[in-house]
Order: structure tokens, then C-alpha cells, then sequence
């Protein structure tokens, strides 16, 4: 059961082509605090895929943010999983709660985009997490639980273990308020119980992620959590300084 853990940035609607290129340059005169034993990607927009790709160290991947499910065709200002391959792209973000909350993505699009990105042997990361209404009202794990099983509704168990997930609760999204170890533990953990049902014992080598303030001052405790596999990171992930703090945090762990 040796998951080795994953540090993903999502950088949202943030930084230029000469941002990314200052980003990449920094982080690799950093790369040092990057050890082996961890996995590191950027979700970036899709405009600096290409400076990314070329001037990133070699061991942080290609994320990409958001992807249309189908191979090509009339959907203007959309881009298909084949494009985002071109780029060496290994992960793919979908159903992050700003795509549902702001986009009108449904649990069935999210669907299709997680087998549209397996298609092209990248890996999806899927994002599930409830807003504070439902915490308040005990239904956290119902809500996650749901989200998870739509979201792979289409995929075979081989499938199922190709995927990272991520959980994201809403409510510690950009508002500095974290979830504690012990509320993403125990929401995780039940993340991992409801995949063991779909896929058995491979449920234990599928990445689950906890997102949601996470920084390089609270990355370790979280990521000491037994099911706890990494971070995914919005605004601490854009600066290099930052994203290598977090990733030196989380190698004295392993
Ligand atoms: P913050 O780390 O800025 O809270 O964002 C989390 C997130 O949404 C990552 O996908």
C-alpha cells in the first residue's frame, strides 16, 4: 500500500505565459527541495501548457484545468483531451466546484469528461466536496459519496484505478479557513471505503487529495493523515517559493 504522495498546484485563471516562464525558472533553481519519493504537477490554463511543458523541471507534470468531453467538433472555445496530450499533459482536473458552481457542470458531464481524459491515457483527478450548508446539515458524506459515484459512473474498475481524486470542501476553498486533518481524514477515509466497494484492494493504491487552503504551514499535518495522498493547491501554488516549501514539507514525511 505504497501510495507516494502527490503535490498538484491549479493555478485557476492566474498568470500569463511570462508569469508561467518566471514561475518554472524559479522553481527549478529550487528543484532540490523537489525529492523522488513525491509527485508534483501544475494545473495550468491552457495558454502555458507549451512554456510549461519546455521550461518546467522534469520531474513536476502537466495538469490541465478543464477539457470538453467529446474528440472534436463544433463546440467553439472548447479544447479535447487529444490537444491537451499534445503537451505532455498527465493530469486533467474535472469537477472542480467552480466549474459545477460557476459553470453548470453536472455530475453527468463530469462523467464523461473523466472517461474522455482516460481515453487519451491521461490521468483525471476528480474533484468532490460539499458547501457548508450540507456540512452544517450532516449530509458531508452523502454529498462526496454521490459526487464520487457519478463521477466514475462510466468507467470499468481498471479504469477506476488509473484516477486520483481530490476532495475539496467548498468551504476552505480560498477562504483560508482548512478543513483540520482530522474533518479531511475522516471525509477521505470515507472516500477510500466507498472506491474499495467499486474496486477492492486497488482502492488502496488510488491517490485521494485534500484541497482547500492548503499551505506550506499546514501541508505536513495534513499529509500525515494515514489516507491523506498529497494537496491540491490553489493560491499557495503560485509562487515557486511556496510550492517548494510545501514540496520540502511533504518529502520529511515520506
Ligand atoms: P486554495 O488552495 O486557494 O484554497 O484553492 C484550493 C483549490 O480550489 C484547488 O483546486
Amino acid at each position: 500500500m505504497a501510495r507516494k504522495p502527490l503535490l498538484m498546484g491549479n493555478w485557476k485563471m492566474n498568470k500569463t505565459v511570462a508569469e508561467a516562464r518566471e514561475f518554472a525558472e524559479q522553481l527549478g533553481q529550487q528543484s532540490q527541495s523537489l525529492c523522488n519519493d513525491a509527485d508534483y504537477a501544475v494545473c495550468a490554463p491552457f495558454t502555458s501548457l507549451h512554456i510549461l511543458r519546455v521550461m518546467l523541471p522534469a520531474n513536476v507534470k502537466l495538469g490541465a484545468q478543464n477539457v470538453h468531453f467529446e474528440e472534436h467538433g463544433a463546440y467553439t472555445g472548447e479544447i479535447s483531451a487529444s490537444m491537451l496530450k499534445e503537451f505532455e499533459t498527465v493530469y486533467v482536473l474535472a469537477g472542480h466546484s467552480e466549474r459545477r458552481q460557476l459553470f453548470g457542470e453536472t455530475d453527468e458531464i463530469i462523467a464523461k469528461k473523466v472517461k474522455a481524459i482516460l481515453s487519451q491515457q491521461m490521468t483525471p483527478v476528480l474533484c468532490v466536496g460539499e458547501v457548508l450548508d450540507q456540512r452544517d446539515a450532516g449530509k458531508t458524506l452523502d454529498v462526496v459519496r454521490n459526487q464520487l459515484n457519478k463521477g466514475l459512473a462510466e468507467l470499468t474498475e481498471a479504469e477506476i484505478g488509473r484516477c486520483v481524486v481530490a476532495y475539496e470542501p467548498v468551504w476552505a476553498i480560498g477562504t483560508g479557513r482548512t478543513a483540520t486533518s482530522e474533518q479531511a481524514e475522516e471525509v477521505i477515509a470515507e472516500l477510500r471505503a466507498a472506491l474499495r466497494q467499486k474496486v477492492g484492494a486497488t482502492a488502496d493504491d488510488i491517490r485521494i487529495l485534500y484541497g482547500g487552503s492548503v499551505k506550506p504551514a499546514n501541508v505536513a499535518e495534513l499529509c500525515s493523515q494515514p489516507n491523506i495522498d498529497g494537496g491540491l493547491v490553489g493560491g499557495a501554488s503560485l509562487q515557486a517559493d511556496s510550492f517548494a516549501q510545501m514540496a520540502a514539507e511533504i518529502c520529511k514525511g515520506v
